[in-house]
């Protein structure tokens, strides 16, 4: 079957078409059926099946008889290693760290924060949780303590598994006195903390409350998978909303099983035994689904690259890689193709390497440019698929399933919606508006499995965030279009979360860091266009009256400020100080038109502003930093 008729089939018969795919997954005990919907618009799937994520995921294989196999792939250039860890040895590795954690009291629905940089350890750790029923929060590495501590605070987690240090090119991130700093902020505290120590730096630790990787699981009995429900959370994973306060998206055992499982085969094409790379992080969502969990559910090799698409060492990294490792298809955010291309604008780096077994590249994280889609499918000769989805989803919410059909790539869409996913484009009353109409983009209830079926320890906040604005629908946060032929067109988010380098993140946040300064009065935060990282944050300060503090040393203090709060991540360096922001007469900041004076696009006058002539100002001050960027 194709993909109109697989999308119809599940639209005219969903149970039959979930429970179909469920056929798959190894139950410890069946579902009886795919949606629960009693507590709608609070859906659930498999929620009467027992299950376990990691069985599903390592010892299923190696029960097979593909023990053998390769499961991951460790490459890292900054370190200059390499290493691969076969199913059987994964399996005997988690097992004994799974043994660990339960002989220090860590049990079914226990919490536990990992903490931890690309190394298969970061993996091996989330399945230890998965395996026990424990459900794990990874945070990225790019967050400063106080991010951590934010998470710690909010998921209450019984231990933390972190590494003594991550290394990024030319600098060693001390990950244990960051989380030492976080503990220490933090209200709730963990009973204690496991240590992976990293040759590049070996932490102290803490007698009585820190534990070394190794040393603690010495003599102890490997753990057996512990059976949970369908609906039991496996991990929860934080992602920037409008405040400051992350939203903490659960996700839950059996629908993702399902979901991910299908979508190895029908999106990204790929066997059982293929190599998948997905070039991101852990700490993000698409590590958690395609470093980690889809590639291995499906019984594929996944790659753990510790490096950067360029200088380390160079702009030909990627392309070693797949040449090295077989890499059959590769997943990455455009910024990381964009970065490549302004080293090697001609691509010469491919032609060092023989990547004749690259099946197709896939590109999310955030909107895919036109020219480096071309700039791509030029060097690579491959197809290159633009797909859209979101932490909340935790797979694609439309794509061009390459597994299942052959349909015509629109360069500038990510495509179709996926099976499961019935996405209409709604106006400001909720009404679907016609082809080729910007709108609202919202999905009508249920979500599909695996998908969030809620926000940790904020249900309250899950409804007004995502199932209020258009009632019997999920509001996806992002505006765009559909044209006739269903294809997708991503165009802005709705909200305040911007996307730097692929990564989200909140203005409001990075606003509640710059108010907090003695000087600032008042403040705002927008995302201006980049030709390399998409958007990068702006900041716009008025200081107090009466302030006579150098304006260059608070914009400086500001940038410490946000990189010690919220991390490097955030890539906040531009600030400046100005009279006034331009408001609503209800006292809104226009940040909207902010942006659009900063890109050098066309704007109008808003009808409700407070005082147009601040606008100018703005305009004035923003072309004294040199923007509208040339060409950006
Ligand atoms: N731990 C600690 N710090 C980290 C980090 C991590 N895991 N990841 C990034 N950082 C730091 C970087 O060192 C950098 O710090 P600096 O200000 O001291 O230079 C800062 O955070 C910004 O990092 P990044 O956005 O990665 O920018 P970059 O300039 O180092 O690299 C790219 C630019 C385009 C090469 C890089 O962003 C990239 O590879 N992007 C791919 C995006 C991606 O994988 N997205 C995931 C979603 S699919
Ligand atoms: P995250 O939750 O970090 O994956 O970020 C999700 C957001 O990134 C989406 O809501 C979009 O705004 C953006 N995004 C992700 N993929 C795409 C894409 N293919 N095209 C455009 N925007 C995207």
């Amino acid at each position: 079957m194709g993909y109109k008729e697989i999308y119809e089939a599940w639209k005219s018969d969903p149970e039959a078409h979930w429970m179909g795919l469920a056929q798959s997954i190894d139950w410890i005990k069946a579902p009886s059926k795919a949606l629960f919907d009693d507590n709608a618009p609070h859906y659930e799937w498999f929620a009467d099946a027992e299950v376990n994520t990691c069985w599903n995921a390592v010892d299923r294989h190696v029960e097979a008889g593909n023990g053998d196999r390769v499961a991951i792939i460790h490459d890292s250039p900054i370190t200059h290693s390499k290493h691969e860890i076969t199913y059987t040895e994964l399996r005997d590795r988690v097992a004994s760290l799974a043994g660990a954690l339960r002989a220090k009291g860590v049990e079914k629905g226990d919490r536990v924060v990992i903490y931890m940089p690309m190394i298969p350890e970061a993996l091996e750790a989330m399945l230890a949780c998965a395996r026990l029923g424990a459900v794990h929060s990874v945070v990225f590495g790019g967050f400063a303590a106080n991010e951590l501590a934010v998470r710690i605070d909010d998921a209450k987690p019984k231990a933390i598994i972190a590494a003594s240090c991550g290394l990024e090119p030319g600098r060693v991130v001390h990950y244990k006195p960051l989380l030492d700093g976080a503990i220490e902020l933090s209200e709730h505290k963990p009973d204690f903390t496991v240590i992976f120590q990293r040759e590049q730096e070996v932490a102290q630790l803490i007698e009585g409350r820190d534990f070394d990787w190794h040393g603690f699981q010495f003599g102890v009995e490997p753990a057996e998978c512990v059976a949970v429900k369908g609906n039991d959370p496996l991990y929860i994973l934080y992602t920037s909303g409008t405040t400051g306060q992350p939203k903490g998206v659960i996700r839950a055992n059996g629908g993702h099983l399902v979901a991910l499982d299908w979508t190895m085969n029908a999106i990204y094409g790929v066997k059982p035994g293929d190599v998948f790379w997905a070039a991101s992080d852990v700490g993000w969502v698409v590590g958690h689904s395609y470093i980690c969990y889809g590639p291995l559910i499906h019984g594929c090799t996944t790659i753990v690259f510790e490096g950067k698409p360029i200088g380390t060492p160079d702009a030909g990294t990627f392309w070693r890689v797949i040449e090295e490792h077989k890499v059959k298809v590769l997943f990455t955010a455009p910024t990381a193709l964009r970065a490549i291309k302004r080293e090697d604008p001609e691509g010469e780096y491919v032609t060092k390497y023989d990547i004749s077994g690259l099946q197709s590249l896939f590109l999310a994280g955030e909107r895919a440019d036109p020219d480096t889609i071309e700039w791509a499918q030029k060097i690579l000769n491959v197809p290159v698929i633009d797909h859209w989805w979101q932490t909340e989803t935790g797979y694609a919410i439309a794509a061009n399933p390459l597994g299942i059909d052959d349909l015509p790539v629109k360069i500038g869409s990510p495509s179709v919606a996926m099976p499961g996913y019935d996405v209409q484009i709604l106006d400001e009353g909720g009404h679907p508006v016609g082809p080729n109409t910007l709108g609202a983009i919202a999905i009508k209830l249920p979500l599909p499995p695996g998908t969030l079926p809620g926000l940790w320890n904020a249900q309250d906040r899950f409804r007004s965030s995502y199932l209020t604005q258009f009632p019997g629908y999920y509001e996806t946060g992002d505006a765009g279009m559909m044209d006739e032929d269903g294809y997708l067109y991503i165009m802005a988010r709705t909200d305040d979360v911007i996307n730097v380098a692929g990564h989200r993140l909140s203005t409001g946040g990075m606003e509640e860091v710059l108010a907090a300064h003695p000087d600032v009065a008042e403040c705002a935060v927008i995302g201006v266009g980049d030709t390399l990282k998409g958007q990068l944050p702006m900041g716009f300060l008025c200081l107090n009256a009466g302030s006579t503090r150098d304006h260059g040393d608070v914009v400086k203090e500001v940038v410490t400020m946000v990189r010690e709060k919220i991390g490097p991540v955030a890539a906040f360096k531009h600030a400046l100080v100005v009279d006034r922001l331009p408001k609503t007469r209800s006292g809104k900041i226009l940040r909207g038109t902010m942006v659009k004076i900063a890109d050098g696009e066309d704007y109008k006058t808003p009808a409700t502003i407070d005082d147009p002539a601040i606008l100018e100002e703005i305009t004035q001050s923003l072309s004294a930093m040199g923007y509208p960027k040339q060409g950006g």
